[in-house]
């Protein structure tokens, strides 16, 4: 089987082949993001082949599209050699990259570390956490939640409490994911991420775990992994969980601090919550968090594209692609395509109080869908609601930049990291 396709074998696909070598990589990193997609998706259609960053792929921008690679009836669609692009081999064997039965064992070991009896470890760890952290008044909210987020993670994943160099090693870890080469040539992000992931493994052998509960200790005791396999696993946790979340936590105080009616809104449903430490279900029943969170992810999910390469010929949209196709699925086109969503581009969390149409249900597709639906999402959606609980519980939050533009790489976040001043709430 061929193990490339090149500009030939898709000459029948719209699209063009941008310049000699770089093809489009120009316009991707200078064009603002959405002016290009608006202006590929109406020269071409919503399926159409991309030349950039060394990689030739078609795009697929569709619910149907969604639909028919995601749910993946005939197994054709690989994880393994699509996201090899992406993340190289850091990704390789874990969830992410597996396909076929050997996705299906380590997908149904890892999803009973999810279960409801740990969620509840999971509530009561963040809780704590949270309830114990200080809020600064002046804050870069990225990192303030980044930095929350690394040490929420690493307590469910490993337990405990990490050292300051365990902490250095497992954010290593992370940022290698965001490296754009992805080599460890002595000195890079990626290197340093190797170096830091074996050391972070040498650490965890000599260290005692905190017993009581973890996601790497249910898998050593309770699952048929391998300890290697455990520890690639839980790992991966951490890098896959940590950005994502800690985008989206931000991406609702950003659309709050922007939208008084729906901060004084959700600030009133937290302040009437019986609880400190609210439970899942207590979470669920504030209304207007819960519409804020599915709206921020509409317009920001922190994944914007997510990648596969098909195994075998197929065809769809009235196209034949050979095998050895590399594609893209869109979710941050899909949850804004206007034929879709009225007033694509406002944030309007009202709009989730109808249910979803079937095509809205496959264009949003924050958390992905099918056999590789995100494991994390409770978790992410857990951390990133509690933290707006707690920050708002106790401040009145406020923008310190009027404007502030977006940036999409590695991960969709506020430019300057949304600058705010986090005022105490006097005691009532
Ligand atoms: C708001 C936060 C999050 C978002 C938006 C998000 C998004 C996603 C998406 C779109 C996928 C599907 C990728 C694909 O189909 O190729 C995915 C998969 C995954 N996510 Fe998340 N994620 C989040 C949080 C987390 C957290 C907290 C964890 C871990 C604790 C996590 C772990 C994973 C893993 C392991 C997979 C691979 C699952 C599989 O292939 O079976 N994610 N995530």
């Amino acid at each position: 089987m061929n193990s490339h396709v090149n500009d030939l074998t898709l000459k029948h696909i719209p699209g063009h082949d941008g310049l000699p070598i770089i093809g489009s990589t120009l316009d991707y990193l200078l064009k603002p993001r959405r002016a290009l997609t608006d202006q590929l998706l109406q020269n071409y259609g919503d399926i159409y082949k991309v030349h950039a960053f060394g990689n030739r792929l078609v795009v697929f921008a569709s619910p149907a599209a969604n639909k028919f690679i995601l749910t993946n009836k005939d197994q054709i669609f690989s994880n393994e050699l699509g996201w090899k692009l992406h993340f190289g081999d850091l990704a390789q064997d874990t969830l992410l990259a597996m396909d076929g039965s050997e996705h299906s064992r380590h997908r149904s070991e890892m999803a009973r570390t999810f279960s409801s009896d740990n969620r509840t470890h999971f509530n009561h760890i963040i809780n704590q956490y949270l309830c114990e952290k200080t809020i600064p008044r002046d804050v870069g909210y990225f990192d303030f939640c980044n930095d929350i987020v690394v040490d929420l993670l690493y307590r469910i994943v490993f337990g405990g409490n990490p050292t300051d160099e365990i902490r250095q090693h497992t954010k290593d870890v992370i940022n290698s994911a965001g490296a754009f080469i992805k080599k460890a040539i002595p000195g890079s992000k990626f290197w340093r991420g190797q170096r830091a992931r074996n050391a972070l493994s040498a650490c965890l052998q000599e260290s005692e775990f905190d017993k009581q509960f973890s996601i790497y200790n249910s898998l050593l005791t309770q699952s048929t992994l391998t300890k290697e396999e455990a520890f690639n696993q839980s790992l991966f946790l951490l890098i896959a969980g940590h950005h994502t979340t800690a985008s989206a936590a931000t991406f609702i105080m950003y659309y709050l601090t922007r939208h008084t009616h729906w901060m004084t809104q959700v600030s009133e449903e937290i302040h009437a919550c019986p609880s400190d430490t609210p439970d899942n279900n207590q979470l669920q029943q504030l209304e207007s968090l819960s519409l804020v969170f599915k709206e921020t992810l509409r317009l920001y999910p922190p994944l914007r594209s997510i990648p596969r390469q098909a195994t075998q010929a197929f065809e769809f949209g009235g196209f034949e692609f050979p095998a050895m196709t590399k594609l893209m699925l869109v979710p941050d086109d899909t949850c804004r395509l206007p034929s879709l969503w009225e007033n694509a581009d406002q944030f309007q969390p009202e709009r989730f109080l109808t249910p979803l149409s079937d095509e809205q249900h496959w264009a949003y597709i924050p958390f992905g869908m099918g056999a590789h639906r995100c494991i994390g999402a409770y978790l992410g959606e857990f951390i990133a609601k509690l933290i707006t609980f707690h920050v708002l519980r106790e401040t009145i939050p406020s923008a310190q930049c009027a404007q502030e533009d977006v940036s999409l790489i590695p991960i969709p976040k506020p430019a300057q990291g949304l600058k705010l001043t986090l005022r105490r709430r006097t005691a009532p």
